[in-house]
C-alpha cells in the first residue's frame, strides 16, 4: 500500500523523513516534491531501487534518468571533469531547475540510471522537502517525474497518488509544486551547450553567464532522427481526450467552439481567463492573459483535471516563445502530439 504524509510545517515530519531515508537506504522508491514536479526517488548508486523506479513508472530503460543532490561540492563525486561554464550555471543557477549534463565517471552510478549512456544529468533541487530529504540521507537520488509514463508531470501529491497508488510505499507530500514544469536540461558537454529541453531556466537567462547556448527548433528536431534527450522521443503529458492547440485568439476559439458542439463533441477549454464566456463545457482558465509563470505551474493539473470531465477534446490555447514560454509551448506541443486545431 502507498502511504502520503504531509512535510509542510508538520511537527511529525522529522519521523517522516525517517521513514523516507530508511526506505531508500532499503533499496526502496520514494516520490517528493520539487520546485518543479514530483520526484520518484531512488538511491542512484543501488541498481535494485532504481530498476523499481522504471517498474513503477512503465518507463522504457533506454531513458535514463537525472541525478539529484543535496549540495554543489557532491557534484565531483561523480563527474569526471566538471567544465568551467558548468560551474559558472551550478553558482548562478543551483539550488533550481537547471539539469547539466556532463560526462560521469565510470562504475559509480547504477547503470539503470545512465541507460548505457557515458554522461549523466545533474541538479540540485530548490525545495526544501528535497533537499532536507537529500541532506539527511547524505546520498544521491536518481529521480525521474512521478507519474505513469505518458502522463503529465505530478504537481500535486494527489497526482502522484492518481497514477502510482499500490505501486510504490511512500508519498513524501510538500503541497503544490511552484515552477510546474519540468527543469531545463542543458547538454554542457558540447561547445555551445545546447538545450535538450526547455525549462524554467530559459536560453536568455544562461547566455547571460555562459554567452551563447543552442535552442533547437522543431524542425532541427525532427531531422535529428535520434533526439539527444532520450525521454523526448516518447507520448508525454497527453490526457485521454485529444488535446488540439489552438492561437490565443477569442474569435478564432469561438468559431472553433460552435463548430466542434454542432458536431456533437464535448469542449474543455484551456485558455486565459478572459476567454471563460465563450461556450466552451469545461473551462480551465491559465491565468491572467501572458502570464506564464501562472500557464505553468497549472498545466498539468489543468490537463489532469480535463481526465475528470466528459469532455471529448480539448482546446489548449497557446503562448509566446518568448522566455519560459519556450517551455511550456514545448510540453503543450508534446501534449497535443503536434496538432493543431484547424
Ligand atoms: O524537473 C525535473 O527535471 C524533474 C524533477 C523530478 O527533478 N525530473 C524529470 O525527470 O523531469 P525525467 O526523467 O522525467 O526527465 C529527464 C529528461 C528526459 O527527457 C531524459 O531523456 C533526459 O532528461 N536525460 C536524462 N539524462 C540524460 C543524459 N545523460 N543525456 C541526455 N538526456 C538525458
Ligand atoms: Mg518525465
Amino acid at each position: 500500500e502507498t502511504i502520503r504524509l504531509l512535510v509542510d510545517n508538520n511537527s511529525n515530519s522529522e519521523k517522516s523523513y525517517t521513514q523516507a531515508v530508511d526506505l531508500l537506504n532499503n533499496g526502496e522508491v520514494v516520490a517528493f516534491p520539487t520546485e518543479t514536479v514530483y520526484g520518484l526517488g531512488a538511491v542512484a548508486t543501488n541498481d535494485r531501487g532504481v530498476k523499481k523506479i522504471f517498474e513503477a513508472k512503465g518507463r522504457p530503460s533506454d531513458n535514463p534518468l537525472i541525478v539529484h543532490i543535496g549540495t554543489i561540492e557532491e557534484v565531483a563525486n561523480f563527474i569526471e571533469e566538471i567544465p568551467e561554464n558548468a560551474l559558472k550555471l551550478m553558482d548562478t543557477f543551483w539550488p533550481g531547475p537547471l539539469t547539466l549534463i556532463m560526462k560521469a565517471k565510470p562504475g559509480i552510478l547504477a547503470p539503470s540510471v545512465t541507460a548505457g549512456l557515458t554522461t549523466v544529468g545533474m541538479r540540485m533541487p530548490d525545495h526544501e522537502v528535497a533537499l532536507d530529504l537529500l541532506r539527511k540521507l547524505k546520498k544521491p537520488v536518481a529521480a525521474p517525474s512521478a507519474n505513469r509514463s505518458g502522463k503529465p508531470s505530478p504537481t500535486k501529491a494527489e497526482h502522484v497518488e492518481e497514477d502510482l497508488k499500490g505501486r510504490i510505499p511512500l508519498i513524501l507530500d510538500g503541497g503544490a509544486t511552484g515552477i510546474g514544469i519540468e527543469s531545463t536540461v542543458l547538454d554542457i558537454t558540447v561547445n555551445p551547450p545546447v538545450i535538450l529541453r526547455p525549462g524554467g531556466v530559459t536560453k536568455e537567462m544562461l547566455e547571460e553567464v555562459i554567452g551563447e547556448v543552442i535552442q533547437p527548433t522543431k524542425l532541427q528536431e525532427k531531422l535529428d532522427s535520434t533526439p539527444k534527450a532520450p525521454g523526448m522521443k516518447y507520448t508525454h503529458y497527453a490526457p485521454n481526450a485529444p488535446v488540439y492547440l489552438i492561437e490565443s485568439d477569442q474569435m478564432t476559439v469561438s468559431e472553433a467552439i460552435s463548430k466542434l458542439s454542432n458536431k456533437g463533441e464535448k469542449i474543455a477549454l484551456l485558455a486565459p481567463l478572459s476567454f471563460e464566456n465563450l461556450g466552451a463545457d469545461f473551462f480551465f482558465p491559465y491565468g491572467e492573459e501572458g502570464d506564464q509563470e501562472m500557464m505553468s505551474s497549472k498545466l498539468y493539473d489543468d490537463l489532469r483535471a480535463c481526465d475528470k470531465t466528459q469532455a471529448t477534446i480539448i482546446l489548449a490555447t497557446t503562448t509566446s516563445i518568448q522566455g519560459v514560454g519556450a517551455a511550456i509551448m514545448n510540453r503543450l506541443e508534446k501534449a497535443a502530439g503536434g496538432n493543431w486545431y484547424k
